[in-house]
């Protein structure tokens, strides 16, 4: 099945991490949707890539935070683009330090698992079930280093949602260990910034795209998860599509 036959969903397309995978799939001649809750995002996104692969992007604007959102979503991307083949969940949102936890209220920690947690587990539950038993298709999760510590002070509850999010990636791991679609982490131990935006510790979002693009065409490995902690961990990923 060649690339162009392929249609990838990057569920978080049009955010940082998101973006940057968008834009190697395209390059690497995938069909690519992207679903947002911002028009402007999309519209960001559109401009963000390159004419030539313009037609090749379906964008949607869509909310696969809830199960009847995501139910919608995958419905709709199905009757107005076709079968997804593959999906990138990258939900969640950069940053988050609203500081230490007795300063903080339930709904905020409730928000805060709503956009890394369940939103992870609603989109998945209304996707999943079109990937799982296709021996071709995909299925990747992208998490952080932020769910096993703390990064700096005052991130406690970005690292109580990446937590939940790494911990669903392993559960769905674990409790399907023979579907024939290829269920993989990619594990980004490293801040993730557009080139313009780069500090220490930071990689670009395109080196990020260009590894989790590979992973997906190439196909090589199921049930894993692939740590990039270095810069050199992306280029293997991106030379052989497995660490
Ligand atoms: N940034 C980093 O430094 C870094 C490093 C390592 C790992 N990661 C991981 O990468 C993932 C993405 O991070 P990011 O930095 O790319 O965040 P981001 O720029 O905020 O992008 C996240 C995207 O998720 C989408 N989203 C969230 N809830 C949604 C919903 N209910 N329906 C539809 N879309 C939804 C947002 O879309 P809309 O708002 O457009 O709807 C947004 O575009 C996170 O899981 C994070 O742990 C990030």
């Amino acid at each position: 099945m060649s690339t162009s036959q392929r249609l990838v969903l990057v569920l978080g397309g049009a955010g940082t991490v998101g973006s940057g995978i968008v834009k190697s799939l395209l390059e690497k001649g995938f069909q690519v949707a992207v679903i947002s809750r911002d028009n402007s995002r999309l519209e960001k996104l559109v401009n963000f890539v390159a004419v030539q692969y313009r037609e090749s992007l379906h964008t949607m604007v869509g909310d696969v935070g809830s199960e009847q959102g995501a139910q919608e979503a995958a419905s709709a991307l199905v009757s107005r683009v076709g079968k997804v083949t593959d999906v990138v969940s990258s939900l969640g949102f950069s940053w988050w330090q609203g500081g230490p936890p007795h300063t903080q209220s339930l709904q905020e920690l409730q928000r805060v698992l709503d956009i890394l947690l369940l939103s992870t587990f609603t989109s998945w539950k209304a996707f999943f079930p079109l990937i799982k038993d296709n021996p071709n298709g995909t299925y990747t999760f992208i998490t952080g280093g932020a769910g096993e510590r703390l990064l700096m002070p005052g991130t406690g509850f970005l690292t109580l949602g990446a937590a939940g999010a790494l911990a669903f990636s392993q559960v769905v791991r674990e409790e399907y260990p023979d579907v024939p679609c290829k269920l993989n982490e990619v594990k980004v131990n490293m801040g993730v910034a557009p080139p313009e935006r780069l500090g220490p510790g930071y990689v670009s979002h395109l080196e990020v795209g260009e590894a989790v693009a590979s992973l997906v065409e190439k196909r090589r490995v199921s049930h894993t998860v692939l740590c990039a902690n270095s810069t050199t961990d992306l280029k293997t990923l991106i030379l052989e599509g497995k660490l």
